[in-house]
């Protein structure tokens, strides 16, 4: 894999596309870059005593940063690593067959993953300045066994859920999700499980996953999210220079208010012998962002974004400074969406998002992050929720095709392109290492 051009970028750009590129050599060169820069503190050791961190792999809040309104700041630096069961290629002959035919994870395997998991935890502070994780499952991976997921789990297989997409699905078994404000964290923490490390922040290594699962990397997803970090990838085709300075997100504004997320208990499975657990939804989109910046004016963003009271009103300031802990979307502005749509012509992306909400709560806690992979603009959209039909549901009224408004007006929708979706199971921590369809039965 070829290593971007240190003399072309500025720092944080040049360890932005380090990350996007993984592996060895993409470590070395972070490591080179942060030993002199801003990162140059030691990171936070983990722990020994696995007791002591959440019961829930989704327990993040908690331990992230947060910002002077107090909404929780997600970690700088994410990296999506589709994994597939090694055993399929080896033959496993432990593993049971599945109702597909293919082979199911054996004890083995089990204790490998859940050693090198622990090796991560003990290596770094379970925070956003050490390394916070997850393992989810496919739907594709329970096929593997015989006998179905409990009722309690609702884990349908991925599908299209806009009449304008043509998405390709994550089919593989499970998906790592690495965060951290360490970009030199995600990348070592991948390459402890996959790559040619001993050692992890001082920790040695006993185990890696290698023998366990094979990574995708064709399908390997990164990205950033973080005031300031979208205005400096205005190196890459399609970024314009006029990403506002301190936009988190590279559409321009601030989102994740604590007031419009659910909290981590919301979105908590809590019967059945997966409870503790979440299910999680990640849609990966290209964004137009040249038209949005360029064709639409911050008035028209903000109307299309939050809702056309949002800009008359002059509530966002430039990138969302002037909301503190909510998106100000009220219950009137809720009722209003079809009016909007009437009246003005356009309706905002979360005026109509808001109409799912139940009893005035959201029920997705939004884990999203920006991402130039491929060097184009786009949103890796990762949302939390007890089941997914909550985020079909949630998808349905942001898409508003109840809605009578042109396609161009109709919130975001005109600047987006969903290109891939998939389902998982987020196990608690006691499961996660290749969890049975029926755990404790
Ligand atoms: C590039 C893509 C997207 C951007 C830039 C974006 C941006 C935003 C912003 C600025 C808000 C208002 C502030 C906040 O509450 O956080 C918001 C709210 C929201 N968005 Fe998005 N969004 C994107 C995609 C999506 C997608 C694909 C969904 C899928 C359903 C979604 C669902 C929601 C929900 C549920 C809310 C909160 C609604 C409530 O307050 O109840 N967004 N988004």
């Amino acid at each position: 894999m070829t290593l971007p051009d240190r003399s072309a970028l500025s720092r944080r750009a040049y360890v932005r596309a380090l990350v996007a590129v993984g592996g060895g050599a993409a470590l070395s060169a972070c490591l080179d870059v942060t030993r002199d820069g801003d990162d140059a503190d030691p990171v936070p050791a983990g722990t020994d005593d696995p007791d002591s961190l959440p019961a829930r792999q989704h327990a993040w809040n908690e331990f992230s940063a947060r910002d002077e309104d107090g909404n929780v700041q997600l970690p700088e630096h994410h990296a999506l690593v589709p994994l597939s069961l090694a055993s399929d290629a080896a033959g496993d002959a432990e593993g049971n067959n599945g109702d597909d035919g293919t082979t199911a994870p054996s004890e083995d395997d089990r204790q490998t993953t859940e050693t090198a998991l622990r090796t991560l935890e003990r290596a770094y502070e379970w925070s956003h300045e050490g390394l916070v994780f997850t393992l989810g499952y496919t739907p594709a991976y329970f096929d593997r066994f015989e006998g179905s997921l409990p009722d309690s789990v609702d884990l349908p297989a991925p599908e299209a859920l806009t009449a304008r997409e043509d998405p390709a699905f994550d089919e593989f078994d499970a998906l790592l999700h690495l965060a951290s404000d360490r970009p030199d964290v995600v990348l070592a923490a991948e390459e402890g499980l996959f790559g040619d490390r001993n050692e992890l922040n001082g920790i040695d290594l006993e185990t890696d996953l290698t023998g366990v699962f094979d990574r995708h990397d064709d399908r390997r997803r990164t990205g950033f999210v973080g005031a300031g970090l979208p205005a400096s990838k205005t190196d890459v085709p399609g970024v314009p220079e006029s990403v506002p300075e301190d936009a988190p997100f590279l559409m321009g504004f601030r989102s994740g208010f604590a007031r419009t997320q659910a909290s981590e208990d919301r979105v908590t499975i809590d019967a059945g012998p997966f409870a503790g657990g979440t299910t999680q939804h990640v849609s990966s989109m290209d964004i137009q962002l040249d038209v949005w910046f360029g064709q639409d004016n911050h008035h028209q963003r903000v109307s299309k974004l939050f809702s056309p009271t949002h800009a008359a009103d002059e509530l966002v300031g430039e990138v969302g400074d002037e909301l503190a802990d909510t998106s100000g979307v009220t219950d009137d502005g809720i009722a209003s969406a079809e009016a909007a749509a009437r009246e003005h012509g356009v309706v905002g992306h979360a005026q109509k998002a808001s109409r799912a909400r139940e009893d005035g709560n959201p029920p997705l806690l939004r884990r999203d992050f920006s991402t130039v992979d491929g060097d184009r603009p786009g949103q890796h959209f990762l949302a939390l929720q007890r089941g997914i039909g909550e985020f079909v549901r949630v998808r349905e009224a942001m898409t508003g095709a109840d809605l009578d408004v042109s396609s161009a007006n109709n919130g975001i929708l005109h600047y987006l392109f969903v290109n891939r979706r998939g389902n998982y199971l987020l196990p608690p921590r006691s499961l996660r290492a290749l969890p049975p369809t029926a755990p404790n039965s």
